[in-house]
């Protein structure tokens, strides 16, 4: 396949696709890095990464959206995901679509978090014509805060994340939202 084709979306830099069953090493050794999931409360297993990918693609075939599979474009190589999905625990914002992110380390601080976050919110709003997008993270975590700011995103509200009540580290978190302006009322 073309690389032209493989691509539901790009940036400047990255691709964004559907994933396929090869990604799941790969994501497995993303998932596996301490550093990575520093602000999780836990460390997924093989086949826990196996059923997150398997609810990407049914997502996608039911949503046309998912954390998408994110390549960088120049050397072709999986760098994460970085892309859209839906949130359903009960919280005050929820139902919501978030948007969120993971990348390897080796890609950090390039600039590509930003930039793929503003394009799968111009693919939001654009294409998917979704109304509105949430970002979540817990409060200690401020280099994903970051992101949300720098992607124009406002903060909305703290809440103590009904997952993570155990999780004296991890439950004091962050919503941010940003708001289609393109749709006509
Ligand atoms: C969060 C993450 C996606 C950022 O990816 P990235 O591609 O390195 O992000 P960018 O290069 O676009 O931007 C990184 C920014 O964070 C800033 N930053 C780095 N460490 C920081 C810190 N401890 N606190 C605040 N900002 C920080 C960098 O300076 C940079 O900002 P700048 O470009 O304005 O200088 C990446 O670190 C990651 O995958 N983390 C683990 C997964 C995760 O935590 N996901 C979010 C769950 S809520």
């Amino acid at each position: 396949m073309k690389n032209s084709s493989k691509y539901l979306f790009k940036s400047e830099r990255l691709g964004f696709r559907n994933w396929n069953s090869s990604d799941i090493e790969k994501l497995h050794e993303l998932n596996s890095d301490k550093e990575v999931m520093e602000f999780f409360p836990s460390i997924p297993s093989k086949s826990q990464t196996s059923e997150f990918v398997v609810r990407m693609i049914k997502q996608f075939e039911a949503k046309g959206f998912c954390y998408f599979a994110v390549d960088e474009l120049v050397e072709n190589k999986f760098i994460g995901f970085i892309g859209l999905s839906e949130q359903t625990y009960e919280a005050e914002f929820t139902p919501c679509i978030d948007i969120g992110w993971r990348i390897k380390k080796e890609f950090w601080n390039k600039g590509y978090a930003t930039e793929g976050a503003k394009k799968c919110i111009e693919y939001a709003f654009n294409q998917l014509k979704l109304e509105k997008l949430c970002s979540i993270a817990p409060i200690i975590n401020q280099k994903s805060i970051a992101i949300m700011t720098k992607i124009g995103m406002k903060m909305q509200l703290e809440f103590e994340h009904p997952l993570l009540k155990n999780d004296s580290r991890l439950k004091s978190c962050v919503v941010y939202s940003i708001e289609n302006d393109t749709l006509t009322t």
